[in-house]
C-alpha cells in the first residue's frame, strides 16, 4: 500500500482534558508519523467552512459551536495507508460503537464530542490538509 497523508484534528473535548499526548501515542503506536502539528483556536466560521459538507445535517450548528469552543490540535499524519489506518485507530463516530482500544472508545464523551477528526478519502485528505497547512509547513 502506498504512503499517504491524512488530516487529523484533536477536538476541544480532548485538548480540554489534556489528552493530546495520549492520543498522539495511539497514532505513533499504530505506525503513523505526525509530520506537522499546531494548536489553534478556530472561529465558528472557520469550523463551519471546514465542515461545510455537513451543512444540511441537524447537528451542524452544534458541531461548529463545539469545534470553536476551545483549542484544537490540527495535524498531518503520514504512513502506509494512513487514511484508513487513522480511521481504524480513531474508531467509530459514536463511541458506543467504537472498538475497544480505539481513541473514541477510550476518550470520546459523546457522538458529537468525540475527541478526533480524520479525513475519509484521498481527495478530502488533500483538501483538508491544504485548509490548515501551507506546503512550507510539511517537512515530512
Ligand atoms: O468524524 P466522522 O468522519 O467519524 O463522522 P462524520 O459523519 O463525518 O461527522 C462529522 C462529525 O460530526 C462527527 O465526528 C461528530 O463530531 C459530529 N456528528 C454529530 O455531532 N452527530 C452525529 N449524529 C454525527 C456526527
Ligand atoms: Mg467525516
Amino acid at each position: 500500500m502506498a504512503t499517504e497523508r491524512t488530516l487529523s484534528i484533536i477536538k476541544p473535548d480532548a485538548t480540554k482534558r489534556n489528552l493530546t499526548g495520549k492520543i498522539n501515542a495511539k497514532f505513533e503506536d499504530a505506525g503513523l508519523r505526525i509530520i506537522a502539528q499546531k494548536r489553534i483556536h478556530l472561529t465558528k466560521e472557520q469550523a463551519g467552512k471546514f465542515y461545510e459538507v455537513h451543512a444540511s445535517r441537524p447537528f451542524y450548528d452544534e458541531l461548529c459551536e463545539f469545534m470553536a469552543s476551545g483549542p484544537v490540535v490540527v495535524q498531518v499524519l503520514e504512513g502506509e495507508g494512513a487514511i484508513g489506518k487513522n480511521r481504524e485507530v480513531m474508531g467509530a463516530t459514536n463511541p458506543a460503537d467504537a472498538a475497544p482500544g480505539t481513541i473514541r472508545a477510550e476518550f470520546a464523551e459523546s457522538v458529537g464530542e468525540n475527541s478526533v477528526h480524520g479525513s475519509d478519502a484521498p481527495e478530502t485528505a488533500a483538501e483538508e490538509i491544504a485548509y490548515y497547512f501551507s506546503g512550507l509547513e510539511l517537512v515530512g
